[in-house]
């Protein structure tokens, strides 16, 4: 070990994250600044033992929890076997299973048509190729996206992005996006679909025919914010009358976040393009998908391309998860039930704080508490008490329960406990302050 490397070990266990060497640009580690060494289901446990409850489970990358032993197992197995890990886009027996079981699984039962794209393997990824290939098929530039949505990090999908802080304005060109108002943005007596439709009807809005419209059904970053059925029905009209795609950007809210394997699948809706990513995988590894109407698929063969197309290890994991999670409606039935027993607790809660309110809907859920010191200040007193939550929304003020899917009910119960401890505590504070 160099003598910089050992000085930096040494502070590192002294002094926390801020000296690890790591860049300014580090974040999750910064309020959660403990060392973790091993991770199961509901729970992280840090390099001391201590465990703690995890309602970040990834930012939604870990549905079905940390470490699922079956996936475990049948990746080990895969890699002792000498299974191809990397393969750029060849054929392998892995990829095989895995479009056989998505397409048995999860596209045949739900009578969908899609062929799938596999892009990079973050979800970034995904809207970039979504983007392109949107732009590609109808010959158009412009793409409406809208307030509070979130879509990546490279510059396509942050166009996309609605948060200012990520946007790095005004330094950074970030064309070819339209801003539109999302489902709520004024407030429950604007129809802001209407809005939409209008101005795109109007030559004289300024508002150019837009290759794609791109959604969250279901904002995770920007708020937990939950479009209504006939809103999204909506913009999926608008977006046909305006010979527009429809984008549905399912990265956070699919794989049984918002209650079902696709966060749409509820509504009838019929998305052109769907984007997937985070929890796809099962495991945690990084792959990302873009499922594609059949005649949009206009791609030239490696037209867009990369390295990391079809990460293997992945294929593996997915096939398992999907297998294991999503051919009866077990899990569907306990996200419903978790997810009610999540909106009684959060609904509770929101009574400790005035103003505050409940988002969201499934296990993609949030408490609102107005004011982004006091999520910040809940959030860090539930970690100190063992539970990892974190915030979000334009003012990070939206304390977000974002639990995995296959958490037991006394785990949920736990946490949910945790965290109404620590808003008492610190709503308790801020009153004998004033
Ligand atoms: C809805 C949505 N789209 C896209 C992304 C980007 O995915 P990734 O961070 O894997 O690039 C995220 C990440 O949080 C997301 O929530």
């Amino acid at each position: 070990m160099g003598m910089l490397t050992s000085l930096r070990a040494l502070k590192s266990t002294s002094d926390g994250a801020a000296e690890t060497g790591e860049s300014e640009v580090r974040s999750y580690c910064r309020r959660f600044d403990r060392t973790f060494a091993t991770a199961q289901g509901s729970y992280l446990i840090d390099e001391a033992g201590r465990r703690y409850i995890d309602f970040l489970a990834g930012a939604s990358a870990l549905n079905y929890g940390h470490n699922d032993p079956d996936m475990i197992a049948g990746l080990v197995d895969y890699i002792s076997q000498g299974g191809v890990i990397h393969g750029l886009d060849l054929r392998t027996k892995a990829k095989a299973r895995f479009i056989d079981v998505f397409e048995s699984r999860i596209l045949a039962p739900r009578s969908r048509s899609y062929r799938l794209q596999f892009c990079g393997p973050t979800g970034t990824n995904a809207i970039e190729a979504a983007l392109k290939l949107a732009r590609k098929v109808t010959g158009r530039s412009q793409v409406v996206a809208f307030t509070n949505g979130f879509h990546g990090m490279t510059l396509g999908a942050l166009a996309a992005t609605g948060n200012s802080h990520h946007r790095m304005q005004p330094s950074l060109q970030l064309p070819g996006v339209t801003r539109a108002f999302y489902d709520g943005y004024f407030g429950a007596d604007v129809d802001t679909a209407k809005m939409l439709d209008q101005a795109l009807s109007d030559p004289s809005s300024g508002f150019d025919k837009p290759a794609a419209i791109l959604l969250e059904t279901v904002q995770g970053e920007g708020g937990v914010n939950a479009a209504s059925p006939q809103w999204l029905k909506s913009i999926a009209e608008i977006a046909k009358r305006h010979g527009a795609l429809l984008i549905v950007d399912d990265i956070q809210a699919g794989c049984g976040r918002a209650g079902r394997f696709f966060s749409f699948e509820e509504f009838g809706l019929e998305p052109d393009i769907v984007t997937m990513a985070k929890s796809l995988s099962g495991l945690g590894l990084p792959m990302a998908l873009v499922l594609i109407r059949p005649d949009l698929d206009q791609w030239a063969a490696g037209e867009h391309n990369g390295t990391f197309r079809g990460n293997n290890a992945a294929f593996v994991t997915a096939s398992i998860a999907i297998e294991k999670f999503w051919c009866d409606d077990g899990l569907v039935q306990r996200i419903g039930r978790s997810s009610r027993l999540v909106r009684n607790a959060l609904s509770k809660m929101a009574r400790l704080v005035p103003g505050s309110r409940v988002k969201g809907r499934g296990m993609l859920q949030g408490l609102d508490v107005l004011d982004g010191k006091v999520a910040d200040a809940v959030s860090r007193r539930c970690f100190d008490t063992g539970l990892i939550i974190e915030t979000c929304g334009p003012h990070d003020e939206v304390l977000k329960v974002l639990a995995p899917l296959t958490s037991p009910d006394d785990v949920l119960r736990e946490g949910l406990r945790m965290l109404e401890a620590a808003i008492v505590q610190v709503v308790g504070r801020l009153e004998a302050k004033s």
